[in-house]
């Protein structure tokens, strides 16, 4: 989408400065801090960040999924102008599937292994008053649209009698059934091989253009970020960093913790390397967090300015901003 018309484009979800904690034993563990997010009507984001930096907090949060210990300290979510922070149970039930649903790292995570596949399509479309056969035949049609072989025969296995790669389809199929306004994905393709990988990321898209759902799709791989969406977001540490389109992202990182991420992509490493890089240093404590910038102890442009002073989101060029008090610094 051009920046003409996503000004234009109505917000499908909205995330205002959502701070949420964990009661751990070692204190309250923040794991967002004034987390911001859009994801327009039809827009695929992105959400990029290494391992514990808050990402499937963050899903958890938007689908009102939090463990017991999980506190919601601030902030507020609207799914299409609706609060969803303070929806009824109910009123929640009735949205999931419909109106926003999630695809997990593991399919197993939202199949029930002891329900047929048809079983199980055929009860998220309890509230649609159609016969129990036009009910599999939708279903049928979904697990076909997903690339399923023989999907008749297929809604009567149980998830155990497929492959990996066909359970992640069917939770696709299950998740994209009643056409929701808004798709979640949090790593779907990890688990999965690299052509597998590939095969999602392209049914993904093709079922975002035939259904016009937004997505938002979580993954701490940039090179499938970037094959996928329209815009990324980049945490660090349970903070959004830097937000904008993806192609100007790779190609000017505006946070330093993006320019490290993009640099020890393996997809971009130009020659094969004997162990995969890392960022060196490790995520800060996050039951006391420090002053100032959270990424400074790790960052190799940190003054005492980052020390003393958490950075705000700052415009670097129109639809982009960064958290960093050195942003022009870091493509220059
Ligand atoms: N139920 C919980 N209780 C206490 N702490 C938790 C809980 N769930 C997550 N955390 C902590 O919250 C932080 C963010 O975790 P989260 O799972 O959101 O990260 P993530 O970005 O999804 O990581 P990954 O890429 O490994 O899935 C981590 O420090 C994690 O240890
Ligand atoms: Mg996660």
């Amino acid at each position: 989408m051009t920046e003409a018309v996503l000004e234009t484009v109505p917000d499908a979800l909205s995330a205002h400065e959502l701070s949420v904690g964990y009661d751990t034993r070692q204190g309250r563990l923040q794991a967002l801090r004034d987390v911001s997010l859009d994801v327009r009507a039809g827009e695929i984001v992105g959400v990029v960040g290494e391992s514990g930096c808050g990402k499937s907090t963050l899903i958890s949060t938007l689908m009102r999924l939090l463990p017991e210990n999980a506190h919601v300290a601030d902030g507020c979510v609207e799914l299409d102008g609706e609060d969803i922070l303070t929806a009824s149970p109910r009123r929640l039930r009735a949205m999931r599937g419909r109106e926003m649903s999630v695809v997990f790292q593991d399919p197993m995570t939202s199949l029930n292994p002891v329900l047929t596949i048809g079983r199980q399509m055929r009860d998220i479309q309890y509230r649609e008053g159609i016969s129990k056969a036009e009910k599999d035949r939708r279903a049928a049609h979904m697990l076909g649209r997903v690339g399923l072989p023989d999907p008749e025969a297929k809604l009567r296995t149980y998830p155990h009698e497929l492959s990996g790669g066909m359970r992640q389809r069917v939770a696709i199929a299950m998740a994209t059934l009643m056409h929701p306004k808004l798709l979640i994905a949090d790593e779907p393709t990890t688990a999965l091989d690299a052509t597998l990988e590939v095969q999602i990321i392209a049914l993904l898209q093709e079922i975002q253009a035939e259904i016009g759902c937004a997505i938002l799709f979580i993954s701490h791989h940039l090179g499938v970020i970037a094959e996928l969406c329209d815009r990324v977001v980049v945490m660090y540490a349970g903070e959004t960093v830097e937000e904008g389109p993806v192609a100007d992202i790779f190609e000017h990182p505006a946070h330093p913790y993006t320019a490290k991420l993009i640099e020890c992509d393996p997809g971009r490493l130009k020659q094969r390397a004997e162990t995969l890089p890392s960022i060196p240093g490790s995520l800060p404590d996050l039951t006391d967090p420090p002053p100032g910038c959270i990424f400074r102890d790790r960052c190799d442009l940190a003054t005492d300015l980052c020390a003393r002073q958490r950075p705000s989101r700052r415009a670097v060029t129109p639809g982009r901003w960064s958290a960093c008090h050195h942003a022009e610094k870091v493509s220059p």
